[in-house]
């Protein structure tokens, strides 16, 4: 038998019902928001994100899928090619290769799978979807405001209360700018060194490479060391402080709780200042619902203008696992199931069916050659309320009987109120 790829699934229903019923609550969400939606190629250079997300990266040195190109036309061959594994890089890249300030479309959402090569595991997937936003522009549209930061937080928060999962925690940090960093970096850099010996291989590359990634890391025995470490916050300018101070009012105003995490600073490269996840309890190990953070370099990282931004991604996989809905109670089951009962009445079903159906009711159909018994046991395998007859008797009487299956009861009715019968509850 062949199965799906490790790490990949298959969505079925009726949990795909659970999936329409965030997706459907997020557009809304969005919509009060002003967002609009953008859908960027699942495809895309590989510069982009050794550029973007950073070449020393657990996702861009580790867990991409990239592939050579061997298209005909020269000017593909030899081309890097990878599945995206985040949609930031994707959409700024968009950005400006659309110069999408001219048309002052700042505010966009995207919902869509992205794929990392990572050891699977509850909620952690090699193929998983993100719902994520961005909100980027010129300096001049507001867009390294902290209101925006705060702005994107308080969305989340209104999101995740709307498709009902309450016990969230937000942690949020600094990361401060390109020059605080420098200065983190350095710091780390004499911390680690007495250290570093003992740590894992990945952390003693860093170190020399990157040393703010060795906050990304998982080993247990190295955490020890990792608490003893500087964090970022003892670095920021008077700016990025003000910054900072000014998103926890905005916070504190509009009443999101919050709680500080010095040592957070997320995987991925392009971050300054505001950083943040929201994490939720039933998660277990990988319990980041979602993250995101500013990233007001990575326009000009990427050769574009000045633009800068801040957006999320949630995993809309553990988005699904934390609700508390169950995928029965959103999906919508059939109103009625019609059984043609006999030579020809296909035909007539399929005739009340079409009338039905223009009443946005629910309509399922058995099959002429069907016994009423297998009807009745189809219609209740669904989950129909109603089962409707359509024999030759009924249709030459302009009538049909329609039982209720959860109660029994059985009522004939009028062809021409039987749409207005099933609207009933
Ligand atoms: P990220 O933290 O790498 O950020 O991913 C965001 C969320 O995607 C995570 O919190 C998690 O819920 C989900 N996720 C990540 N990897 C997996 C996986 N293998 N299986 C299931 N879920 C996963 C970003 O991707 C940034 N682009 C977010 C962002 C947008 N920052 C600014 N704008």
């Amino acid at each position: 038998m062949i199965k799906s790829p490790r790490g990949t699934r298959d969505l079925l229903p009726p949990d795909t019902a659970l999936w329409n019923f965030v997706e459907a609550a997020v557009r809304d969400v969005f919509r009060a928001y002003n967002f609009h939606e953008i859908r960027t190629p699942i495809f895309e250079s590989t510069e982009l994100f050794a550029r973007g997300v950073g070449e020393e990266t657990d996702i861009v040195a580790k867990e991409m899928f990239t592939w050579e190109d061997r298209g005909r036309a020269e000017s593909d061959k030899g081309q890097s090619l990878t599945l995206r594994p985040e949609n930031t890089a994707g959409v700024v890249r968009a950005y400006i290769e659309h110069k999408l300030w001219d048309r002052g479309l700042n505010k966009l959402f995207y919902i869509g799978p992205q794929f990392r090569r990572e050891r699977p595991q509850k909620g952690r997937y090699r193929q998983f979807y993100q719902i994520g936003a961005e909100v980027i522009g010129p300096v001049s549209a507001g867009s390294q405001s902290p209101a925006r930061d705060a702005e994107i937080l308080e969305l989340l928060a209104t999101l995740l209360d709307r498709v009902g999962i309450t016990n969230w925690t937000l942690e949020l940090n600094s990361v401060g700018c390109p020059a605080d960093r420098a200065r983190f970096s350095e710091a780390l850099r004499q911390a680690l060194a007495p250290v570093v010996g003992k740590m894992c291989t990945d952390c003693q590359r860093r170190a020399v490479t990157n040393p703010l990634r060795v906050f990304d890391c998982k080993v247990p025995e190295d955490q020890p060391i990792i608490e003893t470490l500087p964090t970022i916050n003892e670095f920021l300018d008077d700016a990025c402080r003000v910054h900072y101070e000014e998103v926890k009012s905005i916070l504190d105003a509009v009443a999101i709780p919050y709680v500080e995490n010095k040592r957070l600073v997320r995987g991925l490269d392009y971050y300054t200042r505001t950083a943040f996840e929201f994490t939720h309890g039933a998660l277990g190990a990988q319990n980041a619902i979602l993250g995101g953070g500013r990233y007001d370099g990575l326009s000009e990282a990427l050769g574009g203008p000045a633009a800068p931004g801040i957006g999320f991604a949630i995993g809309e996989d553990r988005l699904v696992l934390s609700l508390t809905a169950s995928a029965e109670s959103v999906v919508r089951k059939p109103d009625v199931y019609i059984a043609p009962l006999g030579p020809g009445m296909n035909r007539e079903a399929a005739r009340v069916a079409r009338e039905l159906r223009r009443h946005d009711l629910v309509v399922d159909l058995g099959d002429e050659s069907f016994r009423l018994k297998k009807s009745f046991e189809a219609a209740d395998k669904m989950g129909a309320r109603f089962i409707l007859i359509v024999g030759e008797n009924e249709v030459a009487a302009g009538a049909f009987a329609l039982k209720n299956l959860a109660s029994g009861e059985q009522e004939t009715v009028p062809r021409a109120e039987l749409a207005q019968r099933l609207l009933r509850k």
